[in-house]
């Protein structure tokens, strides 16, 4: 096989690298951004500690007192580069329609101008003083008919470590590609060029940031930040953004959904894949500790916390995976009584960024004990007591001493509740989705949609109110259709046609589709506090499915679906009146005429081929609202 090389760099092809396409882009990528070294990732533990090694010595990674946190790390981010930049995240289709309003939209060309071929294109040089670290990674089981192939070719070591940890990374990949096989080319760099004898800094990034997509061509180029979803790629980039483009041409979907198994005392079991938006709790969902009273022999287990890649089978359902094999979940509200399964799956082999850290080498976040301990650093390497956080408040609370959105990166593997099934390359077939926002107002504890057309209109209309507002006031209502507004990779009303197409198709086939549940964990009483407890005890919700499904749980129509009566719950062991139950599942009336309003408007912004289905059935709430 031709290896070439240029300007006297060594590509080091490894020798089961048998993709002539592979290697002459890497070759192209390395030309382009003037990279030192090509270093081609294996996946295995003695790299792993090879590179967790090196970044501590740079700096990057403080390793924890391996007595309290075995084999686990923290790194803290620049200040400057600590979450997702959707305002910075493009979607680079031939026609801006494509890409439709609710995406940032460039012309390919013109970015391709910006970033690669333009006399300051910034993936020019990007990598000078840098190795490339070239990443193969599997999204979904090795091998899997559902999976799909990813080359991540990044300037940054971390991104390498953690891309380890939350895919199918090694050189297996390398056998499953062949010589021909399909992959995405991803390429990463955190845009800090080191010059010859410069000291690097701990956190390398630029204040200039692009995240970009090239649909049509299923390219992804990311430059300026290390940070979480902008420098993964395999995350939301690939497996939501492009994935979705491929399910739109493909016949299948790539969604920003949780898949768990639910296992009832008579010993059935059933999947249940379900959408919320950024911090709505999805991890605590998918994790969920039944309530002991009353519960005894049910069981949830988890199959993935963020992401779904669902295909039909021949046997005319949906099968989901979890395209990812690990967790990088929001640390600051995790604790033993919120998520006992994710606090025990942190014991050992994490990588948390900008958390705090303890006196005694291990971290600690917001709410992860009743009382925060007496001094701690704090994610930007300061010393924190509570009386310098008091004395130096932000947004009029205490200054906290882990980001708000700092994380832990952990494997699958580490998870006491991860389902047996969780690595199937078949997936598991779904019974139930379900949709939730986060409203304080208007939207019930649950309800079910009467039919698929329904359920979509219920996702498609879904949304959170800004965490900006005031305690017991309704806060600005953002919609988030399926959770999956900054998602997307393509137009979000050609997104809806999508669904429903699938939904069609099927049932022309005779399958029996999955049942569509919109919920809201999030109502608030007069004093502003939530009514309904969460946690585990949205597990009396679960139940509640699960009996819809199996055909012995009744409900009560209204306008919006159907609702169970507070009869047609489980309330062992939970004071929960049924005042308190009316006031998280009532519809008022005057509330969803205001609602419908905003679906009116939100409707006319994706005006472009929205679906007439959902307008229709808009008419048809409003109606049996007005009767
Ligand atoms: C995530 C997100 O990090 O949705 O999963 O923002
Ligand atoms: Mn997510």
């Amino acid at each position: 096989m031709n290896r070439p090389a240029f300007e006297g760099l060594r590509l080091n092809v490894p020798a089961h690298v048998k993709h002539a396409r592979l290697v002459s882009w890497v070759a192209e990528v390395a030309a382009l951004t003037e990279a030192k070294a090509v270093y081609w990732c294996d996946g295995s533990e003695a790299e792993y500690q090879r590179l967790t090694e090196q970044l501590v010595a740079a700096g990057t990674l403080l390793r924890l007192n391996p007595a309290r946190r075995p084999n686990s790390f923290l790194a803290r981010s620049d200040p400057g580069d600590v979450a997702r930049v959707e305002d910075r995240t493009f979607i680079c289709s031939e026609r801006a329609e494509d890409a439709g309003p609710t995406n940032n939209w460039m012309a390919p060309a013109e970015m391709r101008t910006l970033l690669q071929t333009g006399d300051k294109a910034l993936f020019k040089g990007c990598m000078r003083g840098r190795t490339l670290y070239v990443v193969p990674f599997s999204m979904g089981p090795l091998g899997s008919h559902i999976a799909h192939i990813g080359i991540e070719l990044t300037d940054s070591p971390y991104v390498a470590v953690s891309m380890r940890t939350m895919t199918r990374m090694g050189s297996a990949v390398y056998d499953v590609l062949g010589g021909h096989g399909d992959f995405v080319p991803c390429v990463h760099s955190v845009g800090a060029p080191l010059a010859d004898g410069a000291k690097d800094v701990a956190w390398p990034c630029n204040a200039t940031k692009y995240i970009v997509h090239f649909p049509e061509t299923r390219e992804i180029w990311s430059y300026g930040s290390g940070y979480g979803g902008n420098a993964l790629l395999g995350k939301k980039c690939f497996a939501l953004r492009i994935a979705s483009t491929m399910g739109r041409d493909q016949g299948w979907l790539a969604e920003h959904m949780l898949v768990l198994g639910v296992s009832s005392p008579a010993g059935r079991k059933y999947h249940v894949a379900a959408a919320f938006p950024s911090a709505c709790g999805k991890t605590n969902f998918s994790m969920l500790v039944p309530p002991e009273q009353g519960f005894k022999g049910w069981s949830v287990t988890t199959i993935g916390d963020d992401i779904a890649w669902i295909k039909p089978q021949a046997d005319g359902r949906l099968y989901a995976i979890n395209p990812e094999a690990g967790y990088f979940g929001v640390a600051p509200g995790t604790n033993y009584k919120t998520n006992p399964n994710c606090m025990d799956s942190l014991k050992r082999d994490v990588i948390f960024t900008n958390v705090a850290l303890t006196d005694d080498g291990d971290v600690w976040w917001e709410e992860m004990t009743p009382e925060p301990p007496a001094h701690l650093i704090d994610w930007q390497g300061r010393d924190w007591t509570p009386e310098i956080a008091k004395a130096n408040p932000v947004n009029g609370k205490p200054r906290p001493a882990a980001h708000p959105n700092s994380r832990f990166t952990v494997a699958s593997i580490h998870n006491p509740v991860l389902d047996t099934e969780w690595d199937n390359p078949n997936g598991v077939a779904i019974d139930a989705f379900i949709f939730g926002g986060r409203r304080s107002t208007t939207v019930p504890l649950v309800t079910e949609a009467r039919n698929w057309t329904e359920g979509v209109y219920m996702a498609a209309t879904m949304g959170s109110e800004t965490t900006a507002a005031a305690a017991g006031q309704q806060g600005v209502v953002r919609r988030d259709p399926f959770a999956m507004l900054p998602f997307a990779g393509y137009n979000m009303a050609d997104y809806f046609q999508h669904w429903l197409d699938l939904g069609t198709r099927l049932a022309a086939e005779g399958a029996s589709l999955p049942r569509m549940y919109c919920v809201n964990w999030f109502r608030k009483g007069a004093d502003g506090k939530f009514v309904w407890p969460g946690y585990g005890e949205n597990m009396r919700v679960l139940e509640w499915i699960v009996g819809r499904i199996e055909g012995s749980a009744g409900g009560a129509e209204n306008v919006f679906g159907i609702s169970p009566r507070y009869e047609d719950l489980r309330w062992d062991g939970l004071n929960f009146t049924r005042e308190q139950f009316a006031s998280v599942i009532g519809i008022d009336r005057s509330a969803w005429q205001q609602e419908l309003g905003l679906h009116a408007e939100w409707f006319q912004t994706l005006h472009y081929h929205l679906p007439a289905e959902l307008p229709r059935i808009k008419a048809r709430i409003e109606q049996r609202l007005a009767a």
